[in-house]
């Protein structure tokens, strides 16, 4: 890890969060598996748009086990989301609160009563709609580990889906596991739009008696017998897409992990996916979190940086991904 105290290279920008009036876009990490980095990856991300200029808005919402502050350097805010999702603050701009890093706001999900399973539906289409409304361009949802409904439900709001990944066969397991779980949610809150109730039952049922082993099964199953559901489910999956994101890696191999992924994906899902960059394992990592510095602003020469910026890039131009990496 070098760093040679510098000058910082990132620009500040000193006016702070600017007002949008437009409907935040939302990015939101997930990936199925605790510890693998998702907190990491997104304080990193949020400090980088930050640092190019960019107001944004990094939210906690791993409810029950909320520690994005501690990434950040920061102590437990007032105000958190509980506060919102109480009624305690009408507006969600009341529990965001702004960090020392110029652009960026920061939304805890501290409260140790509350867990992410224990939101009703109608607090969480609120919390959704809520994250819409927030007064910066960008907004970054930090998830959870496992594939509650409510952490898909977050994950499948987001504009781009963020999916991080070690290159671990456990971590790989469970972000297959995430994708196809967010995949079969998001036609369930579809269903009947698409007049194919039944058959995503069926289809979740790994022993079912059509063959149906994965998405891209499905979906071919279901334009064979019913072309019509099919053109539709074909338009309904036509945005679905995801950012794989490789942390931890290692070697050259790791590195190729991505690719064979977003092969996979294409195959097993019948959609297309990116694979946005990776993040070197680097001891830097654990080393800054115990200083309470996040890494971006500790190290900001430093390689792991320079891939944030890449990936960050990436992510702002989804367009030119694919002839990126
Ligand atoms: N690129 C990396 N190199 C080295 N260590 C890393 C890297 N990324 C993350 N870590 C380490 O992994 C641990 C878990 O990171 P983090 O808390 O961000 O994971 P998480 O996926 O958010 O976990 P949880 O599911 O519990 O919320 C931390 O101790 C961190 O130091
Ligand atoms: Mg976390």
């Amino acid at each position: 890890m070098n760093d040679n105290n510098t000058p910082n290279p990132f620009k500040l920008n000193p006016k702070g969060p600017a007002k949008s009036g437009m409907p935040a876009t939302i990015w939101a990490v997930g990936g199925g598996k605790g510890g693998i980095g998702k907190s990491f990856i997104s304080s990193s991300i949020a400090i980088c748009l930050a640092r190019m200029g960019k107001s944004v808005t990094l939210v906690d919402l791993d409810l029950g086990s909320a520690n994005l502050h501690t990434c950040l350097g920061l102590k437990i805010p007032q105000q958190t989301l509980s506060d919102f999702i109480s009624g305690r603050a009408q507006h969600i701009s009341q529990v965001s609160a702004a960090t020392e890093i110029p652009g960026l706001n920061f939304i805890s999900g501290f409260n140790d009563a509350l867990n992410i399973a224990d939101l009703d539906r109608d607090n969480k289409q609120r919390l959704i709609r809520a994250l819409r409304t927030i007064q910066t361009p960008y907004v970054i949802l930090d998830l959870g580990a496992g594939t509650s409904e409510n952490t898909l439900d977050f994950f499948l709001a987001a504009d781009q889906k963020i999916i991080a990944v070690t290159p671990e066969p456990t971590s790989i397991e469970n972000a297959y596991r995430f994708m196809k779980s967010s995949f079969y949610r998001k036609l369930r809150l579809a269903e009947s739009e698409l007049g194919i109730q039944n058959l995503i039952e069926t289809a979740m049922d790994s022993k079912n008696q059509l063959g149906i082993k994965s998405p891209a099964d499905l979906i071919r199953h279901i334009s064979e017998t019913n072309p019509q559901a099919g053109a539709r489910l074909n338009d309904k999956i036509a945005d679905f897409n995801m950012q794989l994101l490789l942390n931890q890696v290692r070697t050259r191999q790791d590195i190729e992990l991505g690719h064979s992924m977003k092969s996979v994906c294409k195959k097993y899902f019948g959609i297309e996916s990116d694979y946005v960059g990776y993040i070197d394992h680097d001891n830097a990592v654990w080393q800054s979190l115990r200083k309470r510095r996040p890494l971006v602003i500790e190290y900001p020469y430093s390689s792991i940086v320079g891939q944030f910026l890449g990936i960050t890039k990436n992510l702002l131009n989804p367009t030119t991904l694919r002839a990126v990496i």
